[in-house]
Protein backbone atom coordinates (compact mmCIF):
# COMPACT_ATOMS: atom_id res chain seq x y z
CA UNK A 1 0.00 0.00 0.00
CA UNK A 2 1.18 3.45 -0.92
CA UNK A 3 1.01 6.31 0.94
CA UNK A 4 -1.40 9.45 -0.04
CA UNK A 5 0.93 12.18 1.12
CA UNK A 6 4.25 11.99 0.68
CA UNK A 7 6.73 11.50 4.02
CA UNK A 8 9.82 11.33 5.15
CA UNK A 9 10.28 10.15 9.40
CA UNK A 10 13.65 12.18 9.67
CA UNK A 11 14.85 10.95 13.40
CA UNK A 12 17.43 12.25 15.08
CA UNK A 13 19.03 11.83 18.31
CA UNK A 14 22.05 10.72 20.10
CA UNK A 15 24.03 6.76 19.83
CA UNK A 16 22.18 4.99 22.03
CA UNK A 17 18.64 6.97 21.75
CA UNK A 18 16.97 4.38 19.93
CA UNK A 19 16.74 5.37 16.27
CA UNK A 20 16.94 1.72 14.99
CA UNK A 21 15.29 0.28 18.16
CA UNK A 22 12.03 2.58 17.09
CA UNK A 23 12.88 2.52 13.28
CA UNK A 24 12.66 -1.28 13.16
CA UNK A 25 9.58 -1.33 15.61
CA UNK A 26 7.45 0.84 13.69
CA UNK A 27 8.76 -0.59 10.25
CA UNK A 28 7.35 -3.82 11.23
CA UNK A 29 3.92 -2.58 12.60
CA UNK A 30 3.40 -0.69 9.52
CA UNK A 31 4.62 -3.85 7.22
CA UNK A 32 2.09 -5.68 9.20
CA UNK A 33 -0.77 -3.45 7.92
CA UNK A 34 0.11 -3.37 4.15
CA UNK A 35 2.36 -0.42 3.93
CA UNK A 36 5.82 0.25 2.34
CA UNK A 37 8.65 1.63 4.35
CA UNK A 38 12.67 1.84 3.74
CA UNK A 39 14.41 2.47 6.81
CA UNK A 40 17.95 4.60 6.24
CA UNK A 41 19.89 3.18 8.96
CA UNK A 42 22.82 5.53 9.99
CA UNK A 43 25.15 2.39 10.67
CA UNK A 44 23.76 0.45 7.17
CA UNK A 45 24.07 3.48 5.40
CA UNK A 46 27.78 4.34 6.54
CA UNK A 47 28.43 0.92 5.31
CA UNK A 48 26.99 1.29 1.68
CA UNK A 49 25.97 4.20 0.06
CA UNK A 50 28.71 6.42 2.41
CA UNK A 51 31.39 4.27 2.75
CA UNK A 52 33.98 6.21 1.61
CA UNK A 53 33.13 9.22 4.31
CA UNK A 54 34.09 10.25 7.66
CA UNK A 55 33.10 12.10 10.12
CA UNK A 56 34.53 15.45 9.56
CA UNK A 57 31.72 18.25 9.34
CA UNK A 58 32.46 17.92 4.94
CA UNK A 59 31.95 14.54 5.80
CA UNK A 60 28.89 14.46 7.71
CA UNK A 61 27.29 17.28 5.68
CA UNK A 62 27.75 14.98 2.65
CA UNK A 63 26.08 11.86 4.30
CA UNK A 64 22.94 13.78 5.08
CA UNK A 65 22.73 15.11 1.74
CA UNK A 66 23.03 11.31 0.15
CA UNK A 67 20.38 10.39 2.84
CA UNK A 68 18.01 13.12 2.03
CA UNK A 69 18.38 12.28 -1.71
CA UNK A 70 17.49 8.80 -1.01
CA UNK A 71 14.86 9.55 1.22
CA UNK A 72 13.42 11.96 -1.21
CA UNK A 73 13.45 9.48 -4.15
CA UNK A 74 11.45 6.79 -2.12
CA UNK A 75 8.97 9.16 -0.92
CA UNK A 76 8.08 10.49 -4.08
CA UNK A 77 6.88 6.73 -4.91
CA UNK A 78 4.37 7.15 -1.93
CA UNK A 79 7.35 4.79 0.23
CA UNK A 80 7.28 6.17 3.68
CA UNK A 81 11.11 6.75 4.33
CA UNK A 82 12.32 6.65 7.88
CA UNK A 83 15.98 8.84 7.85
CA UNK A 84 17.60 6.84 11.17
CA UNK A 85 20.93 8.64 11.41
CA UNK A 86 22.20 10.76 14.38
CA UNK A 87 21.97 13.76 12.62
CA UNK A 88 23.73 16.13 14.79
CA UNK A 89 23.72 19.50 13.40
CA UNK A 90 20.90 21.79 13.05
CA UNK A 91 22.23 22.94 9.60
CA UNK A 92 22.52 19.41 8.05
CA UNK A 93 18.42 19.39 9.17
CA UNK A 94 17.55 22.82 7.76
CA UNK A 95 19.53 21.19 4.38
CA UNK A 96 17.72 18.33 4.46
CA UNK A 97 14.56 20.24 5.21
CA UNK A 98 15.20 22.36 2.10
CA UNK A 99 15.55 19.21 -0.30
CA UNK A 100 11.97 17.42 1.14
CA UNK A 101 10.19 20.13 1.99
CA UNK A 102 6.96 19.87 3.87
CA UNK A 103 7.12 15.89 3.34
CA UNK A 104 9.77 15.96 6.27
CA UNK A 105 8.80 15.47 10.19
CA UNK A 106 11.48 15.82 12.23
CA UNK A 107 11.42 13.52 14.81
CA UNK A 108 13.76 14.15 18.17
CA UNK A 109 14.75 10.94 20.47
CA UNK A 110 15.80 12.79 23.89
CA UNK A 111 17.78 10.74 25.51
CA UNK A 112 20.43 11.95 27.26
CA UNK A 113 24.09 11.83 27.13
CA UNK A 114 23.87 9.89 30.45
CA UNK A 115 21.66 7.61 29.84
CA UNK A 116 23.24 6.75 26.26
CA UNK A 117 26.16 6.29 28.03
CA UNK A 118 25.15 4.04 30.90
CA UNK A 119 23.28 2.08 27.61
CA UNK A 120 26.62 1.91 25.61
CA UNK A 121 24.83 -0.53 23.48
CA UNK A 122 27.91 -0.73 20.91
CA UNK A 123 30.84 0.39 23.79
CA UNK A 124 31.36 3.40 21.11
CA UNK A 125 31.36 6.01 24.37
CA UNK A 126 33.83 3.95 26.30
CA UNK A 127 36.11 4.04 22.96
CA UNK A 128 35.00 8.04 22.91
CA UNK A 129 35.90 8.67 25.77
CA UNK A 130 39.23 6.33 26.02
CA UNK A 131 40.05 8.66 23.14
CA UNK A 132 40.11 5.83 20.69
CA UNK A 133 37.51 7.38 18.49
CA UNK A 134 37.74 11.16 17.43
CA UNK A 135 34.42 12.88 16.66
CA UNK A 136 32.09 11.27 18.58
CA UNK A 137 28.63 12.94 19.02
CA UNK A 138 28.42 13.94 22.52
CA UNK A 139 31.70 13.23 23.84
CA UNK A 140 34.37 14.91 20.95
CA UNK A 141 31.48 16.34 18.82
CA UNK A 142 28.26 18.45 19.37
CA UNK A 143 25.07 17.45 19.10
CA UNK A 144 22.24 20.44 18.80
CA UNK A 145 19.02 19.43 19.54
CA UNK A 146 16.33 19.97 16.92
CA UNK A 147 14.90 23.83 17.23
CA UNK A 148 11.67 22.74 15.60
CA UNK A 149 10.84 19.48 16.29
CA UNK A 150 7.55 17.47 14.76
CA UNK A 151 7.24 15.36 17.78
CA UNK A 152 9.49 14.39 20.14
CA UNK A 153 9.65 10.95 21.72
CA UNK A 154 11.45 10.48 25.56
CA UNK A 155 13.19 8.04 25.08
CA UNK A 156 15.24 7.71 27.97
CA UNK A 157 12.25 7.75 30.09
CA UNK A 158 9.06 5.83 27.88
CA UNK A 159 9.75 2.50 27.08
CA UNK A 160 9.92 1.38 23.30
CA UNK A 161 6.15 0.19 23.20
CA UNK A 162 4.95 3.46 23.98
CA UNK A 163 7.22 5.36 22.23
CA UNK A 164 6.72 3.67 18.85
CA UNK A 165 3.08 3.82 19.97
CA UNK A 166 3.17 7.91 20.19
CA UNK A 167 4.84 7.61 16.75
CA UNK A 168 2.27 5.68 14.72
CA UNK A 169 -0.26 7.72 16.37
CA UNK A 170 1.93 11.15 15.10
CA UNK A 171 1.45 9.23 11.87
CA UNK A 172 -2.16 8.28 11.96
CA UNK A 173 -3.03 11.83 12.81
CA UNK A 174 -0.60 13.75 10.09
CA UNK A 175 0.25 11.63 7.24
CA UNK A 176 -2.07 8.66 6.97
CA UNK A 177 -4.79 10.06 8.20
CA UNK A 178 -6.43 7.32 9.95
CA UNK A 179 -7.26 6.88 13.48
CA UNK A 180 -4.83 4.47 15.49
N1 LIG B 1 12.13 4.06 24.64
C1 LIG B 1 13.15 3.50 24.01
N2 LIG B 1 13.31 3.71 22.68
C2 LIG B 1 14.35 3.17 22.03
N3 LIG B 1 15.29 2.37 22.57
C3 LIG B 1 15.17 2.12 23.89
C4 LIG B 1 14.11 2.67 24.66
N4 LIG B 1 14.24 2.25 25.93
C5 LIG B 1 15.33 1.49 25.96
N5 LIG B 1 15.90 1.39 24.74
C6 LIG B 1 17.13 0.63 24.43
O1 LIG B 1 18.12 1.58 24.05
C7 LIG B 1 18.96 1.04 23.04
C8 LIG B 1 18.92 1.95 21.82
O2 LIG B 1 19.85 1.50 20.89
P1 LIG B 1 19.77 1.80 19.32
O3 LIG B 1 20.80 0.93 18.68
O4 LIG B 1 18.37 1.66 18.86
O5 LIG B 1 20.20 3.31 19.28
P2 LIG B 1 20.60 4.21 18.02
O6 LIG B 1 19.99 5.54 18.25
O7 LIG B 1 20.24 3.48 16.77
O8 LIG B 1 22.18 4.34 18.17
P3 LIG B 1 23.29 4.55 17.02
O9 LIG B 1 23.26 6.00 16.62
O10 LIG B 1 24.58 4.20 17.69
O11 LIG B 1 22.97 3.62 15.88
C9 LIG B 1 18.45 -0.37 22.75
O12 LIG B 1 19.21 -1.29 23.50
C10 LIG B 1 17.00 -0.30 23.24
O13 LIG B 1 16.52 -1.56 23.65
MG1 LIG C 1 21.37 2.81 15.15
Amino acid sequence: MLLNKHCVLWFCGLSGSGKTTISMALQQQLVQEGYEVVVFDGDVVRKGISKDLGFSPEDRTENIFRVAQACKNVSQRGVLAISATISPYESHRVMAGEMLGDTMKCIYLDASLQVCQDRDVKGLYAKAMAGEITNFTGVSDIFEPPQHPDLVLHTGQDSVEVCVRKLYQFLCRDVLGTTP
